[in-house]
């Protein structure tokens, strides 16, 4: 299936199944904003303890904290976002679409990228067992022409980010040739720079002086805090400082889904550490956080990492987790060296001290910071790519049937088990409400008498339901139920009084952390 109509399919399984709907629907909706619905906000919730657990819980020396949205104008002057907090934007003159022009850029060179894929993939099948990659890049000449213009094209991006020179930016759209993807022309108008913050006013005084700034980041949180928790906790260096929350950008290019919103969340740690030991936890941290992305046990090969082009105003390095999500590889996760440039910046505008004394070295120094920072929605999306499958199985009478089934790790999925009664009589019902009680101690469960048995099954792999657990007759007399897995489709009998245990370790949250 082509990619974009697999991305349009998974955009409407999950309207259609109460995971995500477009925000204010009834109003003809608002742009970039969705809502998450009942089963979007168990998997949302199961991602944000997958990560809580594996952040804070696990680590002795970090620890979270839920810092509010709203914080003092000043903090936003100070971390550089009121300056610097830009995104190029170039309007197609035919089709009046607005596009970010960096994005345009990097797409441009992705595409020179798959060229060279395309190459190797031609090759391998004609050259089959024989074919050497490692020489056939150097020296065929296409993949070398397509190499050198991703070089120079990247080489000249590069100075044209980090000088803001707007003007080169448009010069490389234009010697590019890059076409608006709506009118298909050329017809480009100049680059600008768009903050992306949200001002508000605060309090009923209007001017300058009252505007304040939804947080555009969750990290200006845990920095302004980093003294309040450092001595309140003890904390020694090197430690970690974690929080989940809401974050907001007026994204102009609002497109792709919840990829990019408006309102979206974000789970990041700010991690403090000596000065000049940073390389070595940015280092550590690269890999940690690609192995989180790695235990949900999808394929590795949709994972990896990118070097950023250009650096943010406040990092010395930084490394994207990308995600090769159904409109290609994109960011997933940030990991930023971001140096003492923030404590550094809140010293200086608060007038007031923020450093470290460091009883080793005998000496008081601001740390230097390395962030991990993921978004908690395209966690999501990431998940529902890998997890959505389009399948035809074979039933017993050898009959075909379809199912659309959202192979979501037990331990995330927003359902962990179904309940049913083979038929609505003869007492199966009263048991298996029995049994549902016993589980949902524990676990998020359903119940569910309606339909044939293969109907039931089909709605709960649409959800995601790892477990299917089935009472029938037999059930009365031997104590005994059937479970029914979603991925393998097999089913297995086993005792009502084995039945908790056996589900709680497959869906334990254990089973992803052990892997860390
Ligand atoms: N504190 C650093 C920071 O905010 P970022 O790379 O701008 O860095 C971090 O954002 C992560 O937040 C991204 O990797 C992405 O997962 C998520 N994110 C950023 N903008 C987003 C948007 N408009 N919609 C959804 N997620 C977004």
């Amino acid at each position: 299936m082509a990619q974009d109509e697999l991305f349009k399919n998974i955009i409407a399984h999950t309207k259609e199944y109460g995971y995500i709907f477009q925000s204010s629907e009834l109003y003809d909706g608002l742009g970039a904003v969705y809502d998450y619905g009942q089963y979007g906000a168990e998997l949302k919730n199961n991602i944000k303890q997958y990560w809580w657990k594996a952040m804070v819980q696990m680590n002795e020396n970090i620890v979270g904290i839920d810092s509010a949205i709203f914080m003092h104008p000043t903090v936003w002057k100070a971390s550089g976002h009121v300056d610097a907090f830009n995104d190029p934007l170039i309007d197609n003159k035919d089709s009046k679409k607005r596009y970010r022009a960096d994005v345009l850029i990097e797409e441009y060179r992705e595409k020179l990228n798959q060229k060279i894929e395309k190459e190797v993939e031609k090759a391998q099948k004609r050259f089959g067992d024989s074919f050497d990659k490692a020489t056939f890049v150097s020296t065929n000449a296409n993949v070398l022409r397509y190499q050198s213009e991703i070089d120079t094209l990247t080489k000249r991006f590069q100075a044209a980010l980090e000088n803001s020179n707007l003007e080169d930016l448009k010069q490389i759209i234009i010697d590019c040739e890059i076409a608006c993807p709506i009118s298909g022309t050329k017809n480009w108008t100049e680059v600008r720079q768009f903050n992306l913050m949200f001002g508000t006013e605060l309090g009923s005084v209007a001017g300058d002086s009252s505007t304040i700034y939804l947080r555009p980041e969750t990290a200006q949180g845990i920095f302004v805090n980093y003294l309040n928790v450092q001595k309140t906790g003890r904390m020694r260096i090197p430690f970690g400082i974690a929080q989940i929350g809401k974050a907001f950008r007026n994204e102009i290019v609002a497109r792709q889904f919840i990829f990019r919103m408006r309102e979206f969340e974000q789970m990041e740690m700010q991690f403090f550490v000596k000065p000049g030991e940073e390389m070595k936890w940015f280092e550590h941290w690269k890999t940690v956080r690609r192995n989180w992305h790695l235990a949900l046990g999808f394929s590795e090969k949709r994972y990896r990492m990118h070097d950023h082009d250009k650096l943010a105003h406040y990092a010395n390095a930084a490394t994207d987790i990308e995600f090769e999500f159904p409109f290609g590889f994109k960011e997933l996760e940030g990991i930023h060296s971001r140096t003492d440039f923030d404590l550094s910046q809140h010293q200086t505008f608060s007038g007031k001290k923020i450093q470290y004394f460091d009883n080793e070295l005998n000496e008081s120094y601001v740390p230097y910071v390395v962030e991990t920072s993921v978004g908690l929605d395209r966690t999501f999306l990431s998940l529902l790519s890998n997890a959505y499958a389009e399948e035809t199985i074979t039933k017993e009478d050898g009959s075909t049937d379809q199912r659309v089934v959202l192979k979501i790790p037990a331990p995330l999925a927003p359902v962990k088990v179904t309940v049913m009664p083979l038929v609505k009589k003869d007492g199966l019902p009263e048991l298996a409400r029995e049994i549902l009680k016993s589980l949902q101690f524990e676990h998020n469960c359903q119940y569910d008498e309606k339909d044939s048995i293969g109907k039931r099954y089909r709605r709960q792999d649409a959800i995601g339901t790892p477990f299917c657990v089935t009472v029938d007759h037999d059930s009365l007399t031997d104590q005994k139920v059937t479970i029914r897995h979603r991925d393998s489709m097999l089913q297995e009998r086993v005792s009502i009084s084995e039945l908790e245990k056996i589900i709680s370790y497959q869906v334990s949250m254990t089973r992803l952390l052990e892997k860390l």
